[in-house]
């Protein structure tokens, strides 16, 4: 979703504004724009509808120095997108620039008020109303931009991460942040800002964390300062960034996707390093172990989470009602939110992002925390929102995921939450000791499992091109497998456009079984496990109302390759495993489909990678 990049210091501003917006634009957006201060002291804003690359175009013949800047990826909420609409905008008198993610909730009231005082309105975004009341403020009261915007923040009700530059102040860039998350980096006289840390990287590794219900003065002359709206001053935490360049960068792959599908061997590693013993009969997740007692003496565990993050949670509850005899629940976090749940004291609420920054979710965990839950985060993005504000978690270390279409942070949540069910199972005494260890040792072998699907690469680009122009697609599994064909589904929607569901096998009777006719492409993960005989008969009901079947299943698996119209052979694990193994085939059948139609893989349209607004 919306991107933010600031920069003040001793060099040229718009360079590294441009990469940085370039760094950002995996989130997903649908304009971009600047504003920079001269050497003169004069405010320019460059913005315009498209991609950074239609900016960079845009300003060819425009000024473009000056030594500070603040830049943005607009994804559109309020009004459409267009070159007015993007950001930068700027008050009145073109004296103050202010770029927003986030929603002003209150903008309607604040703008009615303002055009009463006499200002206008070039766009129709709840952003501008908030540049305009800064300068209202600035004006009325006399103040420093600083105190403008804190007073101007008093009066607004919403989420935002905020940025603010000011005509003839070529030193400062104000910034705040409520619920959408903001990280300073520390050089050597100079300061980066962005909405996440990808922009700084390659700049800085001293990062600071903006909280919410703060305000950052960031004067290229100063320490960094930080008060809340209160104008209490806040501790400086300076934190190590733990991200190389070459995450951020594709790696010779043409895809961010295809690079992330071809990671997970590795990412499984860094997932379970540390975690797992070598002969695999103990596994240390010490966010568990620490609080194992809140876990053991669990009424129930509830996971709350959204898109993939979803899909994942419903394998965790399969894996933890199983091993541990835990009832579990999983939430949809932007239903569990406005629904009044029941959360009492002892429930233990399992919040799942990839980003750590979803809004939905981040305020499933701060009503759970109210009402008394214990929060546990499984988070990818280290120091996130969802990560800072859940008691304690594991976090899934798969590195960056910057294609929109979530791979390696599925399969890394999955794991994850694997090694959470054995922690739990094995303290609670729900599982053998030779369970646990079939699991534990097939988690280890997994990354050598996985090489091998990836070795099916090219087979599935062949298997993909018979299918590029299919219209619909049904995904059918059971069991653990069921979430993965939800998912499966979801991968194809995400980047082919292709319509496509995800249904319980067995369940397809009882209507998408309407559905099916030669027209039909049904993919079907039919992979040994208890109940391969009637995923069997699921198949041959499809086949007999002549759906063409796409079928993951076993390595030598003869019964369903006499039924399939299509088979991907996948290396067997363990049963609470399969689902990891045959996620990754359907991750690349997706992945090529969305190829061979032309799609723009990494950045679907209409779609962030970050929902960082509800
Ligand atoms: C967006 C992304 C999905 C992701 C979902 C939840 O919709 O496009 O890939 O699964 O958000 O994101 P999270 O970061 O909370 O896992």
């Amino acid at each position: 979703m919306c991107g933010i990049v600031g920069y003040v210091g001793y060099r040229e501003a718009y360079p590294i504004l441009i990469k940085g917006l370039h760094r950002l634009e995996y989130r997903g957006y649908d304009s971009a724009g600047l504003a920079l201060v001269n050497g003169a002291g004069e405010l320019n804003v460059h913005k315009c509808r498209g991609k950074v690359a239609d900016l960079e175009r845009f300003t060819e013949a425009k000024d473009i120095s000056g030594h500070i800047g603040i830049a943005h990826t607009r994804w559109a909420t309020h009004g459409a997108p267009n070159d007015v609409n993007a950001h930068p905008h700027y008050s009145e008198s073109g004296s103050i620039a202010l770029i927003h993610n986030g929603i002003i909730e209150n903008y309607s009231v604040l703008k009615d008020a303002l055009i009463q005082n006499g200002y206008t309105f070039k766009s129709s975004t709840d952003t501008e109303v908030l540049v305009q009341l800064i300068e209202y403020v600035k004006a009325t009261n006399h103040c420093s931009l600083f105190e403008a915007v804190q007073s101007a923040l008093k009066q607004v009700v919403g989420a935002y991460a905020i940025a603010v530059v000011e005509k003839g102040n070529q030193d400062e860039i104000i910034a705040a942040r409520k619920s959408s998350p903001m990280v300073i980096g520390i050089g050597e006289g100079e300061y980066f800002l962005a909405s996440d840390a990808t922009p700084i990287v390659e700049y800085t590794d001293r990062v600071v964390y903006v909280n919410d219900g703060e305000i950052a003065v960031i004067n290229r002359n100063q320490p960094l300062k930080v008060v809340s709206f209160d104008n209490v001053e806040s501790q400086i935490d300076i934190r190590k960034l733990e991200m190389s360049i070459s995450q951020l960068e594709k790696g010779g792959y043409p895809h961010f996707m295809l690079k992330e599908i071809h990671e997970q061997p590795r990412t499984i590693v860094d997932c379970i390093r540390g975690r797992i013993s070598p002969n695999g009969d103990d596994v240390v997740l010490s966010g568990v172990i620490a609080n194992k007692d809140k876990f053991l003496q669990a009424r129930r565990i509830i996971f709350v989470a959204c898109g993939t993050s979803w899909h994942a949670a419903l394998i965790g509850e399969h894996l933890i009602e199983d091993m541990c005899r835990i009832p579990v629940e999983v939430e949809y976090a932007s239903e569990f939110r406005y629904r009044n749940p029941v959360i009492e004291p002892g429930d233990v609420v399992v919040a799942v992002s990839q980003s750590g920054e979803t809004a939905d979710t981040l305020a499933a965990v701060e009503l759970a925390r109210a009402q008394g839950a214990f929060i546990f985060g499984i988070c990818n993005v280290v120091g996130s929102s969802i990560a800072r504000a859940t008691d304690s978690g594991a976090y899934i270390h798969v590195g960056p995921e910057i294609g929109v279409a979530s791979t390696k942070a599925f399969t890394g949540q999955v794991t994850v939450m694997t090694m959470i069910a054995l922690t739990l199972a094995k303290e609670k005494g729900t599982i053998s000791s030779e369970r646990f260890a079939e699991v534990a040792r097939g988690l280890l072998e997994l990354p050598a499992k996985l090489e091998k699907v990836l070795g099916l690469d090219e087979e599935i680009r062949d298997l993909s091109k018979i299918f590029t122009y299919a219209r619909n697609f049904i995904y059918l599994g059971r069991g653990y497998n069921y979430p993965a064909a939800l998912e499966g589904a979801l991968k194809l929607k995400e980047i082919s456009y292709i319509h496509a569901e995800g249904y319980p096998a067995a369940e397809m009777k009882h209507g998408p079984i309407a559905l099916i006719d030669s027209e039909m492409p049904v993919v079907v993960i039919a992979t040994p496990d208890n109940i391969y005989e009637k995923t069997v008969s699921n198949i041959q009901e499809i086949k007999a109302r002549g759906g063409k079947i796409i079928a993951v299943v076993a390595e030598g698996d003869t019964v369903v390759r006499g039924i399939a119209d299509y088979c991907i052979e996948v290396p067997v694990a363990v049963e609470c495993l399969m689902p990891l193994v045959a996620s990754v085939p359907l991750q690349l059948l997706a992945y090529y489909i969305a190829v061979n139609k032309g799609r723009d893989v990494d950045q679907p349209r209409n779609l962030a990678k970050s929902v960082t607004v509800e």
